[in-house]
């Protein structure tokens, strides 16, 4: 695959820095579409982007009542109102803040019993949308993009994964009792549903993601590490802040 050197590295003083940059992305795109379709991962990495997002909306910068969410990715069993989930992240940091109408955010119910089906509606609905507008996705310390692991097809939509040992042993920060947690199985967005977004945008903080930044930025593209197929990406804008940059 072919590395397309459109897109952009930049690399930000500190994680507040690097919020405000993301945030001022989704600000601008809803400047000139106010109707757009955003996804923003879970976790800790776009907690900052997420307050500057609410901040922008209070002091009347930005509106949110025309724009569409969907949901990046799930850990199988957990739904909205777990602690921890991926959704619970947005929720408290983004949804309820900005009072987002339930219409208007498209989640998975990761513990539906027929898990395929709820893959086929995200397929549906995406298709239907004609795709993502913006999605700010974090980088695993394995280079996952949402829940898509090393090795990954690029060409698959929605689908039900297998978690990678990495995944699950970090993926414990998220839940004060990890022990009650199904850490095994997660349901996500697939490869080509987030390379088809009309933009995208990548957010790494911190010496944890040094070593797998280093690795996105030097490394060739391959499906091992599924950040580096972002390089393919017309529309790819990369923020990190100082200390994820140590690598470089
Ligand atoms: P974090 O996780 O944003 O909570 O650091 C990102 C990831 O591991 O995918």
């Amino acid at each position: 695959m072919e590395i397309n050197r459109q897109f952009k590295l930049e690399v930000l003083n500190d994680y507040e820095a690097m919020s405000n940059a993301a945030a001022d992305q989704i600000i601008e795109l809803l400047h000139h579409k106010p109707n757009a379709i955003i996804c923003i991962a879970g976790g800790d990495t776009p907690v900052g982007l997420m307050n500057n997002l609410v901040e922008a909306y209070r002091q009347n910068k930005v509106s949110f009542n025309k724009c569409r969410f969907i949901q990046l990715d799930e850990w199988v069993g957990l739904d909205s109102n777990d602690k921890g989930s991926c959704y619970d992240y947005l929720n408290t940091y983004l949804f309820d803040p900005l009072r987002i109408p339930e219409e208007n955010i498209y989640s998975f119910d990761a513990k539906a019993s027929n898990l395929l089906g709820e893959c086929r509606k995200m397929d549906e609905y995406l298709n239907e949308e004609k795709g993502i507008d913006l999605i700010v996705l974090g980088i695993g310390q394995n280079g996952h993009l949402g829940f898509n692991e090393p090795g990954e097809d690029p060409a698959k939509n929605c689908h039900i994964v297998e978690l990678d040992e990495i995944t699950k042993q970090v993926g414990e920060k998220y839940f004060e009792d990890g022990a009650s947690v199904p850490l095994s199985k997660g349901i996500t967005l697939g490869l080509k549903q987030i390379l088809e977004a009309e933009k995208t945008v990548l957010i790494a903080s911190g010496e944890a993601k040094a070593s797998i930044v280093k690795e996105f930025w030097y490394g060739e593209v391959s499906r091992r590490n599924p950040a580096s197929l972002l390089k393919t990406h017309g529309n790819c804008s990369v923020m990190i802040d100082y200390a994820a940059s140590s690598g470089l």
